[in-house]
């Protein structure tokens, strides 16, 4: 291994993170729809050259924390800092789990969401083309209390780092920190660590003192300054996480921006990492997109839409939704006051009107469930239309059934489907219908008797009410609809 190599990357998460004020470790905490730790491990991840090994240190809230990097990178090692004396003893750790330290070892802290593997590309090449010891990433503060101070010579090149409660008044007034993301040497690290002491304000063991040890050996350590501070900003308490939260944000809103995604409103449009979106997608205002949720081309999301692991096809248009783990086909039309639910399926130009809920619902190519619906566990063939206010019954109190509907079904307004049952292609409901048995195909299945009129009603059981007198007035002009016709009407017609 030659400097040009990357031996290691390794992720600091051992810490608690006591201003958080939180049961959940800090670095499980979440912006974007990714932990903290998991923006750290993939910047590391994707450093070019490839790490050989990616090392996560883990300490504090371990049960919690060890499954999560389990579940994000099969391949990165776990070392446990079983007390945390510290960043150079969470170092110390690390390498004594890897079996030769040749080439350059990278550190980061987990704590630092908006960090890119370009910037740690950036470090690597800048240290091994300058073949410094140590090559640490620095930062300009207006406002650089609490940060490690970047002390310099007057050639201006790296003396020592100070931290702050250790720094005098002179050198607090420095405003170049450090960032807390480093290049090494990997045998120099390695030396140096057995080096360190706690002797200082905190009692604890520093690695940001591996700096003065190599500087004390005659070696070279360079600063590099970051353009773009905020790559290099730390999450510490819940304020910072929201301030970042929203800059990051703003990046990944900019970056769909840039490959021609509108979003009309930035400010209320949150979008996280991990979602793909095509070109011409439109983003109305009060849009949130979560998870593996794939939007392709030209499709119209929103306003006040939240979907999560949900993908939407080409020039679909989803208004006013919530919807979850759904797949919504191209052409598409859902909402407004739309909820879809996990395992629904809608095929090309399907729609899903206004306040309608499915749940493992499959629309087939065209099929509509305009307005006002449940629909449970159900399959609905080619171009069937579902009336008005229809209910897939799919629980009978003990199991879920499924509900089959064939092509080209006209639902009746207000029908409601007994599942387990199926209706035929082309067959029809009337209104009101309570399907409870299978329909051919091609029949009209109605369920309610003959409609009948009991005369007078109003008049004789409601006497003295508005109604009565209503009715009474509209008898004696005859002008309303035939008071005496108690002939059958045909049910269900619409
Ligand atoms: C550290 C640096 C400081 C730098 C700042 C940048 C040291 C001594 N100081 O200070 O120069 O300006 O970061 O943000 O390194 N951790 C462990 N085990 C430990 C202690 C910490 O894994 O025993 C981890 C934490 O989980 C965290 C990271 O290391 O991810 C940094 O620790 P923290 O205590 O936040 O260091 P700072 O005081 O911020
Ligand atoms: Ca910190």
């Amino acid at each position: 291994m030659t400097s040009k190599d990357l031996a290691a990357v390794i992720v600091l998460a051992a810490g608690e993170g006591t201003r958080m004020k939180s049961k959940i470790p800090k670095v499980l905490h979440r912006l974007g729809g990714r932990s903290l730790l998991e923006h750290a491990m993939r910047a590391g991840r994707a450093v070019d050259p490839p790490p050989e090994h990616l090392v996560v240190v883990i300490g504090h809230g371990r049960e919690l924390v060890e499954p999560h990097v389990r579940e994000l990178d099969d391949a990165a090692q776990m070392v446990v800092q079983e007390e945390q004396l510290g960043t150079g003893h969470a170092v110390q750790c690390a390498l004594a789990a890897l079996p030769s330290v040749q080439g350059t070892v990278m550190v980061t802290y987990a704590d630092t969401p908006l960090l890119t593997a370009e910037t740690l590309t950036d470090l690597h090449s800048r240290h091994a083309s300058s073949g410094a010891a140590v090559s640490l990433l620095t930062a300009d503060l207006a406002d650089p209390s609490g940060y490690g101070r970047v002390v310099r010579d007057s050639a201006s090149s790296v003396v020592a780092i100070v931290e702050h409660d250790d720094a005098s008044e002179e050198q607090q007034a420095i405003t170049e920190v450090n960032s807390g993301i480093y290049a090494f040497d990997g045998e120099t690290l390695h030396a140096a660590l057995g080096r360190l002491d706690a002797d200082n304000a905190q009692g604890e063991l520093y690695l940001t003192d591996v700096v003065g040890i190599v500087r004390a050996e005659g070696r070279e350590v360079i600063g590099v300054p970051v353009a773009d501070v905020r790559q290099t900003e730390g999450v510490n308490d819940r304020v910072q996480l929201s301030v970042l939260g929203a800059e990051l944000n703003r990046r990944i809103l900019t970056r769909h921006m840039r490959a021609g995604v509108t979003v009309v409103d930035p400010a209320t449009t949150w979008v996280d990492d991990s979602v793909e979106l095509g070109t011409d997608v439109t983003l109305h205002p009060g849009v949130q997109l979560h998870g593996q949720t794939r939007v392709a081309a030209g499709a119209t999301i929103g306003p006040d839409t939240t979907l999560t692991d949900v993908t939407v096809g080409e020039g679909a248009a989803v208004v006013r939704t919530h919807g979850v783990g759904a797949v919504i086909g191209g052409q598409a039309t859902v909402g407004p006051f739309a909820y879809l639910r996990p395992g629904t399926t809608l095929g090309g130009e399907a729609k899903i009107g206004a306040f309608v809920e499915a749940k493992n619902a499959h629309l087939a190519e065209g099929a509509k469930v305009p307005h006002l619906s449940y629909v449970g566990d159900a399959d609905i063939g080619e171009h069937t239309n579902i009336g008005a206010g229809t209910i897939f019954a799919n629980y009978d109190g003990v199991a879920k059934r499924h509900t089959t509907i064939g092509r080209e079904v006209k639902g009746g307004s207000n029908s409601t489907f007994v599942a387990p049952v199926e209706v035929g292609d082309g067959a029809a409901t009337g209104a009101g219908t309570v399907v409870r048995q299978d329909v051919p195909p091609g029949a009209l299945a109605v369920s309610s008797g003959p409609q009948r009129h009991l005369d007078d009603w109003t008049i004789r059981k409601r006497p003295g009410t508005p109604a009565a007198e209503a009715a009474r007035r509209a008898q004696e002009t005859a002008t309303g609809p035939d008071v005496h016709n108690s002939d059958e009407t045909p049910n269900g017609r619409q």
